[in-house]
């Protein structure tokens, strides 16, 4: 049986832990791509995790390389290349850098990986996965941006903590654009079958709701030089076993939206079902009225990211 070639491109902390969680759980043969610069770190983290497989029981082949040829035959490509925040910085700030990295990359995998399903976590996530979309000229279907799975595990898990539960009996929903404006939806969320207002008051969901909206910057600040990673590799996994293994998992993903509640033309994080074909699905549900108005919002905020790229006609 031939394994599955799974492509990392940016071999900072994202991809590093990425590569790591991957190869851990064998889901694939594991290419750590970077540039000539980062040489020697891409190719030292390759080996590193490879002198780890016998402690965790694997033997999944990871390599590092500078030579973006090597994309060729990839079933799946990770991008985590793209510079991070920084205190005081917002995820648009990053927008005119990391395009022209965007903008090289979905050249680079339209030669090279025509064929592969690409999830991205590249801020200002919802823009850049239009503009990889937009300048690949790939599917729709097999273009993702990994934003929903994160913000939906950070709901989950200030919900278990706030009522002092497992996180493994809570389940909800993170929608919307991947940035101040997310819409989490406390009216989806339950514990072991529980409505979530059974069990929290509307001040403690209130206070639940607003810290997985500053999550990432609560983060920001702590690190000081750099923002998250552990849990955005974590969002990644869990999107790319879905798609592997063809669980056909319902998470919320950056998608492309064509009509779905309202959105045109735009990707922003809406219900997905996820699996061997990629985004196989996007889940229509009713909104309330509140719902919508706060879709609206971060549609808007979307937007305004996409605009400032200038490759929405
Ligand atoms: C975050 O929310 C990195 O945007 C990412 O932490």
């Amino acid at each position: 049986m031939t394994r599955r070639k799974i492509a990392i491109v940016g071999c900072g902390q994202i991809g590093g832990v990425l590569a790591l969680m991957l190869a851990e759980r064998e889901l694939g043969d594991i290419l750590l791509l970077d540039i000539p610069e980062k040489e020697g770190v891409v190719k030292g983290k390759a080996l590193d995790i490879t002198q780890l497989r016998p402690e965790v029981g694997s033997d999944a082949r990871i390599r590092g390389s500078v030579d973006f040829d090597d994309l060729a035959g990839s079933d799946l490509v990770l991008i985590t290349a793209g510079m991070p925040r920084r205190p005081g910085m917002d995820r648009e700030d990053l927008l005119q850098v990391n395009l022209a990295i965007v903008r090289n990359l979905a050249e680079k995998v339209r030669i090279h990986a025509p064929e592969a399903f690409v999830i991205l976590t590249t801020n200002p996530l919802d823009a850049m996965v239009y503009a990889f979309h937009r300048l690949s000229g790939l599917p729709a279907q097999r273009v993702a941006g990994m934003a929903g799975a994160l913000d939906t595990a950070r709901f989950r898990t200030f919900i278990a903590m706030e009522i002092g539960i497992s996180v493994r009996d809570v389940h909800c929903m993170v929608m919307g654009g991947h940035g101040p404006t997310m819409v989490p939806l406390p009216r989806t969320a339950t514990v072991g079958g529980v409505p979530l207002a059974c069990l929290l008051s509307p001040e403690r969901i209130e206070a639940v709701v607003q810290r997985t909206r500053d999550a990432g910057t609560e983060l920001v600040k702590l690190y000081a030089s750099g923002s998250a990673y552990f849990s955005p590799a974590a969002g990644l996994l869990e999107m790319a076993e879905a798609y592997i293994n063809d669980h056909k998992r319902l998470l919320p993903a950056a998608a492309l939206c064509r009509g779905e509640y309202g959105i045109h033309d735009l990707f922003v994080g809406v219900p997905c079902i996820i699996g061997a074909g990629g985004i196989e699905r996007i889940v229509e549900m009713p909104l309330a009225a509140d719902e919508q108005a706060m879709l609206a919002k971060t549609v808007q905020a979307v937007e305004e990211a996409v605009a400032a790229t200038g490759l929405r006609s």
